[in-house]
């Protein structure tokens, strides 16, 4: 069984033992690390949700994110952890390697159903990985040791303390965070890594299209119209390295890959996989803004032709990894 295979099954089976049991609006997770005992209290209820479309959301008004948070949208971002890893060739930018082997806290901040994490958690069992989300949709007992869940808002300050983290990693909050909320995020972010620690961001822009065409063109500004309103910024790629050094990071660097879609080989394939997936995560979008493209049967065609069409213009949607330092004691 291929390794994100393994991860699906898991996941299902935690998922599985998540829906028998009532969840509390809170839970108290004591945590024993490296470094430290702490103790940290989940912040945020994971109870609410909402449905549309035959999809589950987050429910609760404070949290922007435009995505579902149900099994299919889990299913998604396993697969497109991969896609990531194959199209940059690693997990990670950051020069952390030797620190994660020797033993460090990492954080993986709105970490999804924590593909990541678990793979970090597994690759450097001397670290302690922590995963934060708004949505419960983490396994809670099925995942190694040294990994750590807590439902929190990450644009709220987050349970930790101070110089805690030698490296946080944060990434796809594209259609998560409005503008106006990075910078306090950013600010969380470096008051609880440690002097030197490093943290890397990847994000992708919908503002800057490679060779699109008119099909793909529309599904962008489609995504941008609910971007606009949500008062998200649609060129977050691109917005990360400024972002970075106003927050008070140094070294800050970068490095981009325009993610083929639906050509190129197996990353362009991947890709469009994970788009595919990604326009039915988006449907309920669709049925407001275009009810007509939205419809049974005509939403199919319409993401089967945009698939022939971006093979044939050769499209691309640029990502970009940021990472950067808190800077060091002198
Ligand atoms: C596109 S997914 C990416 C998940 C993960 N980082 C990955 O790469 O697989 C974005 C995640 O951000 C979470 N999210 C959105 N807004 C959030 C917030 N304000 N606080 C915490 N998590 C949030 C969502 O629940 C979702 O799991």
């Amino acid at each position: 069984m291929s390794f994100f295979n393994f991860f699906r099954v898991l996941n299902r089976k935690a998922r599985r033992s998540l829906s028998g049991r009532v969840k509390q609006q809170s839970r108290m997770s004591s945590v024993s690390s490296s470094s430290q005992d702490v103790s940290f209290t989940s912040s945020t209820s994971s109870s609410k949700y909402r449905y549309d479309g035959g999809r589950r959301y987050h429910g609760d008004e404070k949290v922007a994110y435009l995505l579902p948070n149900d099994n299919e949208e889990d299913d998604r971002m396993h697969q497109q952890h991969w896609l990531v890893a194959l199209a940059f060739g690693s997990h990670f930018d950051s020069p952390v390697q030797a620190e994660l082997e020797a033993g460090t806290n990492v954080l993986d901040s709105a970490c999804g159903p924590a593909t990541w994490a678990m793979q970090m958690a597994k690759a450097y069992p001397n670290s302690k990985v922590y995963g934060t989300d708004i949505s419960e949709r983490f396994p809670d007992s099925i995942k190694p040791s040294n990994c750590e869940f807590l439902v929190h808002n990450i644009v709220e300050n987050p349970p930790f303390p101070n110089d805690y983290f030698g490296f946080i990693h944060q990434r796809f909050l594209l259609l998560g965070i409005a503008k106006k909320d990075w910078p306090q995020i950013l600010a969380h972010h470096l008051r609880t890594l440690k002097p030197g620690g490093w943290i890397e961001l990847t994000e992708l822009s919908y503002a800057k299209l490679v060779n699109a065409g008119p099909k793909a063109q529309l599904t962008f500004d489609t995504a941008i119209t609910v971007m606009n309103k949500g008062g998200m910024d649609i060129d977050l790629a691109n917005n990360l390295e400024p972002m970075l050094k106003d927050a008070g990071f140094v070294n800050v660097q970068t490095r981009s890959f325009d993610m083929p879609m639906n050509h190129g080989g197996k990353v362009g394939e991947l890709f469009w996989d994970d788009f595919q997936q990604g326009y039915h995560s988006a449907r309920p979008i669709w049925a407001k803004i275009h009810p007509d493209i939205a419809a049974p049967g005509t939403f199919e065609k319409y993401i089967e032709e945009t698939g022939e069409e971006c093979k044939q213009y050769q499209t691309c949607v640029p990502f970009t990894r940021a990472f950067a330092q808190k800077p060091p004691l002198a």
